[in-house]
């Protein structure tokens, strides 16, 4: 049985000089490394008591929405700009190559509710604190985010101080 890191494909200055992408797709069209990514993110999450998994479009519906299957919970789709058709709460925010926007719609959490973020990667960490900010902006609490790679060069945990993080796959 292969190591999940085995799965993961580099590729040097993609999609800009300088950046080394960890390439999930690798992962996913494999049987096998699909099945241990997403076992392997769900055991983080053994025993934690929460309510809702949410993700960002579009790496983070591919792990959230089995994971939430899994484990029988909602899952929650934070979109990019634009996209949703109702009410939403949005912030703007900085990514290791660019900038974006995201959106939430603003009934789907509700005050006190605990959340679960789940993503394929952290890198700034831009992402992930933007959407804890959305969910905090609900009045949600995040209890816990768990990534399959954390790109730990980038110092993206030091964005989220005093939240529960982890990775799978921890690249220097
Ligand atoms: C990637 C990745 C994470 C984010 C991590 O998504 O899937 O969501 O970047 O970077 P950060 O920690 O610096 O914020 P991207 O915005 O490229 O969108 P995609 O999933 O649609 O490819
Ligand atoms: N998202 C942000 N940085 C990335 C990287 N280096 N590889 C893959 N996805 C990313």
């Amino acid at each position: 049985m292969k190591q999940i890191e085995e799965y993961v494909r580099s590729i040097e200055d993609f999609p800009e000089e300088g950046i080394i992408f960890r390439d999930v797709t690798s992962v996913l069209q494999d049987a096998d490394g699909l099945h241990l990514a997403i076992d392997l993110m769900q055991e983080k999450l053994k025993e934690l008591d929460f309510d809702i998994v949410v993700g960002p479009e579009s790496r983070g519906f591919i792990f959230g929405v089995p994971i939430a299957y899994n484990l029988h919970k909602p899952f929650v789709p934070i979109r990019k700009k634009g996209k949703l058709p109702c009410e939403t709460i949005g912030i703007k925010y900085d990514l290791e190559y660019g900038s974006a926007e995201l959106e939430m719609h603003r009934d789907a959490i509700k005050p006190g509710q605990k959340v679960v973020i789940i993503d394929d990667l952290i890198a700034t960490g831009g992402t992930n604190e933007a959407m804890v900010k959305l969910v905090e902006g609900l009045g949600g609490v995040v209890v816990k985010a768990v990534f399959l790679m954390e790109l730990a060069g980038l110092k993206g945990r030091e964005r989220l101080k005093g939240y529960d993080v982890e990775s799978v796959i921890c690249y220097p």
